[in-house]
C-alpha cells in the first residue's frame, strides 16, 4: 500500500541517498575539526533531523547547541524579518561553531544568524547546510559543506515543513497539489 508520505510528496532525494551524501559530509568535518572543540548548532526545527543523522557521522567528541530562529509567517515565501526565539544554553566564546542549517534559500536567515553570532567571539565560525536554492540567493553567505544544490522549488521532508507540517517524511520531495488542497 502506498504511504502517506508517498502520496504527499514526489521524492526528490532518498533516505538512502540522504545517508550517503551525510556520511561523506561527517567524514569531511572529521578531518577538519579534530583536536578541536567542536560545537554542532541546530538552527531549529528543520535542520533537527539532518543535525542528528551528521553528528552521528561525525567521529570526535563534539556537543550540540539549539538556536531558533524565524524568519516565517506561514506559506512558501520568507518574510525578511529574523527573529531569534530560543538562544543557545552555553556561551559560544573560544569555540569553533558549526552552523548546521536545513536550506539556504534567500540567505536572509543565515546572514542575520551569522553576524549575531560572530558577536559571540567564537573561535571559528563555518556553515553546514542540506540544501542550497542560488537561484534565490538575495544576501550570499559562504556555504563551507553543503549537501545538495536544489533547483527553484519548495521542497519538504526530512525536517523542512510547509507550514509546521510534513517535517517527519523521511525523504526530501516536492509536495503534489492535492496535500495542499489544489
Ligand atoms: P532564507 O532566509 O530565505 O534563506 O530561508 C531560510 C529558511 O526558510 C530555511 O531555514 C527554511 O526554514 C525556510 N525555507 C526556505 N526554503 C524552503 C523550502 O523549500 N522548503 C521548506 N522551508 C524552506
Ligand atoms: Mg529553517
Amino acid at each position: 500500500m502506498i504511504s502517506f508520505h508517498e502520496k504527499s510528496v514526489d521524492v526528490l532525494y532518498t533516505e538512502a541517498e540522504l545517508k550517503a551524501r551525510i556520511a561523506e559530509l561527517g567524514k569531511q568535518i572529521t578531518e577538519d575539526y579534530r583536536d578541536k572543540d567542536l560545537v554542532l548548532l541546530g538552527v531549529l526545527k528543520g535542520s533537527v533531523f539532518f543535525l542528528t543523522d551528521l553528528a552521528r557521522e561525525i567521529d570526535l567528541p563534539l556537543t550540540i547547541e539549539f538556536l531558533g530562529a524565524s524568519s516565517y509567517h506561514g506559506g512558501t515565501e520568507s518574510s525578511g524579518e529574523v527573529r531569534i526565539t530560543t538562544d543557545v544554553s552555553k556561551p559560544l566564546k573560544g569555540r569553533h561553531v558549526l552552523v548546521v542549517e536545513d536550506i539556504i534559500d534567500t540567505g536572509l536567515t543565515m546572514k542575520f544568524l551569522l553576524e549575531n553570532l560572530s558577536a559571540r567571539h567564537p573561535a571559528s565560525i563555518r556553515l553546514c547546510t542540506l540544501l542550497e536554492k542560488p537561484s534565490r540567493t538575495k544576501l550570499p553567505v559562504h556555504i563551507d559543506y553543503k549537501g545538495f544544490v536544489i533547483e527553484d522549488k519548495f521542497v519538504v521532508g526530512y525536517g523542512l515543513d510547509y507550514d509546521e507540517k510534513l517535517r517527519n517524511v523521511p525523504f526530501i520531495g516536492v509536495m503534489k497539489p492535492e496535500a495542499i488542497g489544489g
